[in-house]
This record gives C-alpha cells, structure tokens and sequence, in this order.
C-alpha cells in the first residue's frame, strides 16, 4: 500500500541505529536510498548491505553541518540516482553525544553541537534538496524529532529544545510548500533501542514507565515514516506524530 517506487529517498546520519533501519524500510518500499552518515564507511557498509539484498542504495557521506558538503552531495545523488524526492532529517546526535547534565551546569559547547546538527544541519538539508522538489512539483521531508521536544525533558535542555526547533521548522515549511506537492512533517520519538545500544537493566527499568512496557524499535519509527513518504500521506502536513508507546498522551 505504501510503495514509493521510483523515488529517491536521502536519510541523514543512516550508518547506524535508527536512519540505517528507516533507509532499510524505505529501500524495501521501492525507493532508492542514498545513506548518508558522517562516518563514509558506515554509510557504505549500510548501502552494500541493501545493495547485496538486491535493493537500491548509494553510499552518500557527508557532514551535514557543513552546507557545502551538503550541497557537493546533494549534486552527487542527482547524478547518480536522480534528484531526491524524499528527506529524511535523522541525524541528530553530535559525534560528542548528548549529556545528560543539569542546566546550569550544561556547556554552551554543547548547545552549540546539539544546535548545529538538528537546526542549521536540518535547514541547510531542506534547502538544498527543495530546488528540485520545487521543479517536479512533489516531496517528503520528515523531521525525526524527539518527545522531549514537545513536553520538555529535564537534564536534556538544549536537546529539547534543538528538536522542538526541527519540528517547528516543518509547520512554518509546510505553510509555505503546501501548494507545491511538498509536505513537511516531524516524528516525535520515545525512547527506541537501536541495535548500538543493546539491553540493560536500566533501559528495561524505563520501559516500565511506559503504558506499552516495552521501549520503542527503530521498525516502530520506520512504520511511520515509510507511511508519511508516500502518496497516502499527501494531505498530513505541518504535523508532529508521536511514536512513543503512550509515554506522553498531549
Ligand atoms: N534512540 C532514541 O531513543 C531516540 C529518541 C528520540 C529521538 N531520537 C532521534 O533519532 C535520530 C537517530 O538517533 P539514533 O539513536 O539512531 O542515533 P545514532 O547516534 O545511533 O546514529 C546517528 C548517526 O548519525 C551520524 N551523524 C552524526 N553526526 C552527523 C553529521 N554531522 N552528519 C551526518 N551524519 C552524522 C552518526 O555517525 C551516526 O551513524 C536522532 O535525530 C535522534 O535525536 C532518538
């Protein structure tokens, strides 16, 4: 029901967790994905991997916190796919990670990496692929943001607030591209586990807070996303879905 056959889909920050599984669902739906990452073998090893099961992908490494980098790639996907119909801002954690630090005590270096990536890293995407989106009359850029966005989070401020940001850039996007076949739309995230993280007795203490009692998957994530690329999604736009197991209700 949900193909999107034909299209070029580009996933930020795919070598790894969540983004290498959504590049997985979106490659399996039909589309061709291009793997970006920071880490140029983690994007390749993710794109052989589709590419060995017989699905279409190419390895697209590029720090996306660096508009030229951005734009080299972007030019490199047309000519070797075609222009991309489909972002999907992923990346979201600095290279540093995210800490888990009280305010006051938080580094404004820090801030600074987190801003980076989920606010000018997520602009400078969205305006480098929308010339061509423009042109043909059609796109999906999907946001993956996070709850702690819509509801705050303690310890994690600048995160929160960095992703509050990304989502709140679909709604303003959305206003302005809504008549050119462009919908914008951001995916607020629970906690998911991603293979990287493994099992812990402190991520199943957390799942016990959840209505659902277990923790999210990166296939819970790409469910929704696979369904906001294609063309059943034509008419959600300027949206923020919650995918977090009922961890917040508003
Ligand atoms: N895992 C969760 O519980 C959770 C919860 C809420 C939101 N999210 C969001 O989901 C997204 C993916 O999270 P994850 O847990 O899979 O992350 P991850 O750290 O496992 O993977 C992210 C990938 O992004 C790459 N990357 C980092 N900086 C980059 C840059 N400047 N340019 C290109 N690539 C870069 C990394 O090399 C890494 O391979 C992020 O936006 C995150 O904020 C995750």
């Amino acid at each position: 029901m949900f193909a999107i056959d034909g299209k070029v889909a580009l996933i930020t920050g795919a070598g790894q967790g969540i983004g290498a599984r959504l590049a997985a669902r979106l490659a399996e739906q039909g589309a061709t994905v291009a793997v970006n990452d920071l880490r140029p073998e983690r994007a390749r090893a993710v794109a052989d991997e589709l590419n060995g099961r017989g699905l279409s992908a190419l390895a697209a490494p590029a720090d996306i916190t660096d508009r030229s980098a951005i734009d080299a790639m972007v030019a490199d996907i047309a000519s070797r796919a075609g222009a991309v119909d489909i972002l999907v801002n992923n990346a979201g954690i600095p290279a540093s990670g995210v800490r888990l630090t009280p305010f006051v005590e938080s580094d404004p270096g820090d801030w600074e990496a987190t801003v980076r990536i989920n606010v000018f890293g997520v602009m400078h995407c969205c305006q480098a692929v929308l010339p061509a989106m423009l042109a043909k009359g059609w796109g999906r850029i999907i946001t993956i943001s996070s709850d702690s966005g819509r509801t705050g989070e303690a310890r994690m401020a600048d995160y929160a607030a960095a992703k509050a940001a990304g989502a709140s850039l679909m709604r303003s996007l959305a206003k302005e591209l809504g008549a050119s076949g462009i919908t914008c739309n951001s995916v607020a995230l629970g906690t998911i586990v991603t293979p990287e993280m493994g099992a812990s007795e402190a991520l199943e203490k957390h799942a016990r807070r959840y209505p659902t009692r277990r923790l999210g998957r990166p296939d819970d994530v790409a469910a929704a996303v696979v369904w906001l690329a294609s063309e059943h999604a034509g008419w959600t736009t300027g949206q923020t879905i919650p995918v977090n197991g009922g961890y917040t209700t508003v």
